[in-house]
């Protein structure tokens, strides 16, 4: 069955914890698909997994939509939650941020869209909610506002900035988010939140009493070693067999052991003979 921002309502109503992991492309969204997992996250991240970047702050509008047409491509029940990149949405023109949102689904074929802050971006998810489009807001440490953040590091540990997360929490459940990502927050103040809210809470290094957790999928796999954060659990090693496998195959093709027979083409003799 199609997962939607219903599915999520319904399973924090029932107790049911939520799983989201990052995909940005079509087969990797495939994979995801036949796993189960309930959403998959176009990310921004794929700024830093995918294209090389040291952040998120150089991914574009295209960027994001070209991701998440693919990534939509692959999946059939599995909801697709497509992040809005940085500046794609301000206070200053929220007339051009529905209009991006709107660019995420029609054109990125997600089923909804993310996006970063909390009570200062109240009136741009209200107004993308009121355009139809469901958004999933993003709280904590969040990884566009790095510059003004002064690095990765968690959130929300003195009492003034816990209860400004407590009130950005607030803020954009009132604004119409259907969940929000907690993003490197204290265990006991996501917990909290958590219980505060009626939508349901997806968390990423904030404890294990989030409605649901969501995790970078090269993280989680062992594919990406460039930073490795504290809330990190590699699930496989897939980056060692994957080095391991091209060794292997650069080894046979150095040594004339691949291609064989096996993996070639023949053609008639006598048909090569008329040509040669
Ligand atoms: O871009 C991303 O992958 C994210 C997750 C870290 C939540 O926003």
């Amino acid at each position: 069955m199609k997962n939607t921002t219903l599915t999520f309502k319904e399973a924090k109503q029932k107790g049911e914890k939520l799983s989201m992991v990052t995909a940005y492309d079509y087969t990797v969204a495939k994979l995801v698909e036949k796993s189960g997992i309930n959403a998959i996250l176009v990310g921004d991240s794929l700024g830093m997994t995918m294209l090389g970047y040291e952040d998120t702050i150089s991914v574009t509008l295209e960027d994001m939509i070209h991701h998440s047409r693919a990534v939509s491509r692959g999946v059939k029940d599995t909801l697709v939650v497509c992040d809005m990149p940085f500046m794609s949405y301000t206070n200053t023109n929220i007339p051009q941020a529905v209009e991006n949102a709107g660019r995420l689904m029609s054109e990125g074929r997600a089923n909804c869209v993310k996006l970063e802050g909390g009570t200062e971006v109240k009136e741009i998810i209200k107004a993308i909610v009121d355009a139809k489009i469901p958004v999933c807001a993003h709280i904590g440490l969040t990884p566009q506002s790095l510059n003004q953040l002064g690095g990765f590091k968690v959130q929300g540990k003195n009492l003034d900035t816990a209860k400004n997360l407590l009130a950005d929490a607030k803020a954009v459940e009132g604004a119409g988010a259907f969940a929000v990502v907690l993003e490197c927050v204290p265990k006991e103040l996501a917990d909290k939140i958590t219980e505060m809210l009626e939508i349901p809470t997806i968390g990423i290094g904030a404890g294990n009493g989030c409605d649901g957790q969501v995790l970078v999928y090269q993280d989680m796999l062992g594919m990406y070693d460039d930073f490795k954060p504290k809330f990190i659990k590699h699930f496989a090693q897939i980056g060692d067999e994957v080095v391991e496998a091209f060794k292997n195959y650069d080894k046979e093709v150095k040594e004339k052991t691949f291609p064989t027979e096996e993996h070639s083409f023949k053609m008639k003799k006598e048909l090569l003979d008329q040509i040669l």
